[in-house]
């Protein structure tokens, strides 16, 4: 077992053998966007497993995190309806044992998600945002500047409407806090297909699921998420020079923007061939401070006039059979 600690790196393999085998309280931040459990086709790993299998596997990975992350480090867990319940009961015990604290239960609403026949659409997933148990031993105190963990508010602040709407004198001119919705339809704030975000009066975020035809889509991982819900994140709860974790690297985004803005990464992945993808994004990242973004060619995506359908026409027993979530 090595018990030395890894940096700029992505480990091969089971996160959670590799991070029992680190030392713990090293990380300053962690983001974990694990498979959920709902069938997606991945290189190496089955997203199909027993119910009672899936929620003990989930807590398990969540203990290492949170044995592996600094007493004033930052945790955050994306999840999708199915656990999201089971995931907060866990970390409810996690705060009874006094290792970690839920500041936040963030909705991030996305576009572009699947669209359903017979019910609502889906555009939203969890985010929980914990800290570690320095909070337990030291309380808050903001008139002292003196948190027991890393908040960027002015990395992260938005204009207010006092601001932007009422011209209210009262307001605070370095802006607010953002909500702890994170949502809007790119139909109302793009153009041309382009991630946007954080307009300069707004306060919401402009964060949609990575349609196929963006730039920054590497094309090669069923689930990449946006570098804009990453860049929050890193922003606000870690410095540069800190270390950020993924226990789930897939196309690298984590680790991507976190070597953007100069910090140190480090993830874990099943597939070598994530994994090695993921690191010439990263280091690209790294070298050049930008985006890495793919040509619309090289995914095999034409823009032009959408087609009238876009599937042959199927018996509704046959759809079901293809993709029972959609119904
Ligand atoms: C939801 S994807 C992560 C996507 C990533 N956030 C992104 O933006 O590309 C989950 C990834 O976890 C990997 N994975 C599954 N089980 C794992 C395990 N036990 N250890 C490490 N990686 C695992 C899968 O191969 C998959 O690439």
């Amino acid at each position: 077992m090595t018990k030395t600690f890894p940096a700029d790196h992505i480990a091969i393999g089971d996160c959670i053998q590799s991070m029992n085998a680190w030392p713990e309280g090293a990380i300053d931040l962690i983001f974990a966007d694990p498979p959920y459990n709902i069938g997606y086709k991945y290189d190496q790993y089955e997203d199909r497993r027993d119910d009672h299998d899936y929620v003990q596997w989930t807590c398990t990975w969540i203990d290492a995190c949170a044995r592996l992350l600094k007493p004033t480090g930052s945790f955050y867990i994306l999840i999708g309806d199915e656990y999201a319940a089971e995931t907060r009961l866990h970390l409810k015990q996690l705060e009874r044992d006094h290792k970690l604290v839920l500041r936040n239960w963030i909705i991030w609403h996305y576009t572009f998600g699947q669209n359903c026949k017979v019910k609502f659409n889906r555009s939203h997933a969890h985010l929980f945002y914990c800290v570690g148990e320095e909070s337990f031993s030291r309380p808050l105190n903001l008139k002292a500047g003196d948190l027991p963990f890393t908040f960027n508010r002015q990395a992260v602040s938005v204009p207010s409407a006092r601001q932007t709407t009422y011209g209210d004198l009262r307001a605070n001119p370095t802006g607010k806090l953002p909500d702890d919705v994170w949502y809007l339809r790119p139909q109302e704030v793009e153009a041309d297909g382009q991630v946007g975000f954080f307009g300069p009066d707004e306060d919401t975020w402009y964060l949609k699921r990575l349609c196929g035809t963006f730039k920054e889509r590497q094309g090669w991982h069923p689930c990449q998420l946006p570098e804009a819900l990453l860049e929050r994140i890193i922003k606000v709860s870690s410095n540069e020079g800190d270390t950020v974790f993924d226990p789930f690297v897939g196309s690298g985004t984590t680790l991507a923007v976190a070597a953007r803005l100069k910090r140190h990464w480090l993830g874990c992945e099943l597939s070598d061939e994530y994994a090695c993808l993921a690191t010439k994004r990263i280091k690209h990242c790294a070298k050049t401070g930008t985006t890495l973004e793919s040509d619309l060619e090289d995914k095999g995506i034409k823009r032009g006039k959408p087609r009238k359908k876009a599937e042959p026409k199927r018996s509704t027993r046959e759809q079901v059979q293809r993709n029972p979530s959609l119904f």
